[in-house]
């Protein structure tokens, strides 16, 4: 990899001895590795990381990671149609290829790319099936902000930036900003529109209709998480509960407490995604 000199921003081996770009800047520490565009650390200056890693994540080129940033792309779990695999598309183990970095004061931002023949030995290639070329951006700072570009836009891709978000009890979060918007309940079936806070009382697993922002409200981490956005008319909302968590191998039985995941997503057509992750304290 040919990475510029940027004081803050280096390249070193990470776990599975997958390439990882750590940066290191006043306002924040990050890491990204390349495969699969993956971002596994934001800890912004003054505050604990933002982000659940799975202490059993498994880092292999075949694996997505558990935890962090994995980027659901061309489609979302078994597509529109419900017939594609992998789950969540090739984009989350795809070799992304570095393609550029810039520091601007106290931020760093690092492009990848990913185009068909990076995935084109991968089972279900077959359905990517345009000559489309995906651009991720991440600015590392005091925020973390993540822009997702498809080009051409032909033909249609779905996308979410399926964001595990580190919480002190799940039990005890609280989710603004989805009051009075539908949703579908991918545990039922049912549309239903949705009125209040969200909280967490069992398995949740719900995608709504919704293009504004959300924040999480931790009072055991004591602080509040927004997640802002925009070419996102969708947001998952997803917790696996204690029976679940059982079953994914990489999540410890317990975890299920520690992470709500709030994914922006476009399950419609993805051209340009931006999701903007910034925290505060509660005071
Ligand atoms: C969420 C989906 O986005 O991802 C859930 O809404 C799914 O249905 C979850 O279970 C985790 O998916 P995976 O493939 O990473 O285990």
């Amino acid at each position: 990899m040919d990475l510029p000199e940027i004081p803050g921003l280096s390249a070193e081996e990470g776990a599975g001895g997958l390439t990882k770009l750590v940066v290191d800047l006043p306002s924040c520490r990050g890491e990204l590795y390349l495969h699969g565009a993956q971002v596994t650390e934001w800890t912004p200056a003054g505050h604990e990381p933002v982000l659940w890693l799975s202490p059993q994540a498994v880092f292999a080129e075949a694996h997505a990671i558990r935890g962090g940033v994995p980027i659901c792309f061309p489609w979302f779990g078994s597509g529109p149609d419900g017939d594609l695999s992998p789950a969540h598309g090739l984009a989350r183990t795809g070799p992304w290829v570095f393609a550029g970095a810039q520091r601007h004061g106290d931020t760093v931002r690092i492009t990848l790319q990913l185009t068909r023949d990076g995935v084109a030995d991968r089972a279900g290639a077959n359905h990517w099936t345009s000559d489309f070329r995906a651009t991720y951006t991440v600015e590392f700072g005091s925020s973390l902000t993540m822009t997702l570009d498809v080009d051409p836009a032909d033909p249609p891709t779905q996308s979410a930036l399926h964001t595990y978000l580190r919480v002190g009890d799940v039990r005890q979060v609280a989710v603004t900003g989805l009051d009075h918007h539908h949703f579908f309940d991918q545990l039922t079936g049912e549309t239903r529109t949705h009125h209040g806070t969200v909280t967490f009382t069992g398995e949740t697993d719900r995608i709504y209709h919704h293009t504004n922002e959300v924040r999480l409200s931790d009072p055991v981490l004591g602080r509040q998480v927004r997640i802002a956005k925009s070419g996102s008319p969708h947001t998952v909302v997803w917790n696996p509960w204690i029976d679940k968590a059982r079953q994914l191998a990489d999540v410890p039985d317990d975890a299920w407490l520690e992470f709500v995941c709030l994914e922006s997503a476009n399950l419609s057509q993805t051209l340009r995604m931006c999701t903007s992750i910034s925290v505060d304290s509660l005071k």
